[in-house]
């Protein structure tokens, strides 16, 4: 199955996606995930989007469905994917609708007193990427991974005034993929609000899984 997940900043995105990958059976990609290995890594890719993701600002289309469109050849994706944070912007989805065909897209519906709460808290494995809160989902020994044992660490992007512009590019440059999709009659809108467990039974229902 061929799935986007699409919402704002912190609505849950990867933390669905990582729960979801055993349900569905595909991989989980996600191009917020692979800039951030590209940034630890000092790759070329990482240095030139450091700036910009630490800004809360989008990487220009180009950059993004390059790599995009170079992992969805890879063999593993052959049976589907959850594509997490692409695409982003209509010109992306124009460009994945040249070469490949999305199934459903999932349209994560949370406000803005949500987010905030979420991404305030959230803190993040460097190792495996997995995504922890200090109030909803504690590790359990502080700043060590449950997972792999990685450190555990807050995104540059989750200061607060990166977190604005954030909701602020949301808004203009990828809220419109939300009619964009609807009007292909791929969209499933799903309430984010709940509490992780019940946005997987309610993930698995509105699929048939
Ligand atoms: P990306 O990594 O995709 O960031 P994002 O879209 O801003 O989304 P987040 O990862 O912040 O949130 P999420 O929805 O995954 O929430 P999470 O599950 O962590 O992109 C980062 C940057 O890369 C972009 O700003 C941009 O610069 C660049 N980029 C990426 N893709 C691009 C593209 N296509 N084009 C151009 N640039 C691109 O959850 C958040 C927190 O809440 C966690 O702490 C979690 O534990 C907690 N939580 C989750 N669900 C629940 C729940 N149900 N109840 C309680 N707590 C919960
Ligand atoms: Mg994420």
């Amino acid at each position: 199955m061929k799935l986007i997940f699409l919402g704002p900043p912190g609505a849950g995105k990867g933390t669905l996606a990582a729960k979801a990958v055993d349900i569905v059976g595909v991989p989980h990609i996600s191009t917020g995930a692979i800039f951030r290995e590209a940034i630890a890594a000092k790759s070329e890719l990482g240095l030139k989007v450091k700036a910009i993701i630490d800004a809360g600002k989008l990487v220009d289309d180009d950059t993004t469905i390059a790599l995009v469109k170079e992992r969805l050849a890879q063999a593993d994706t052959q049976k589907g994917y959850i594509l997490d944070g692409f695409p982003r912007t209509i010109p992306q989805a124009q460009a994945l609708a040249g070469f490949s065909v999305v199934e459903k897209v999932i349209n994560f519906d949370i406000p803005d007193s949500g987010v905030l709460e979420r991404l305030g808290g959230r803190r993040v494995c460097r190792k495996c990427g997995f995504n922890f809160h200090i109030v909803f989902n504690k590790p359990t020994t502080e700043g060590v991974c449950d997972h792999c044992g990685g450190e555990v660490y807050t995104r540059d992007d989750d200061r607060p005034e990166a977190v604005q512009k954030r909701l602020e590019v949301y808004r203009a440059q990828t809220a419109p993929l939300i009619d964009y999709y609807r009007q292909q009659g791929v969209l499933l809108d799903i309430d984010a609000r709940p509490a992780v467990d019940e946005i997987v039974t309610e993930f698995k229902r509105s699929l048939g899984f």
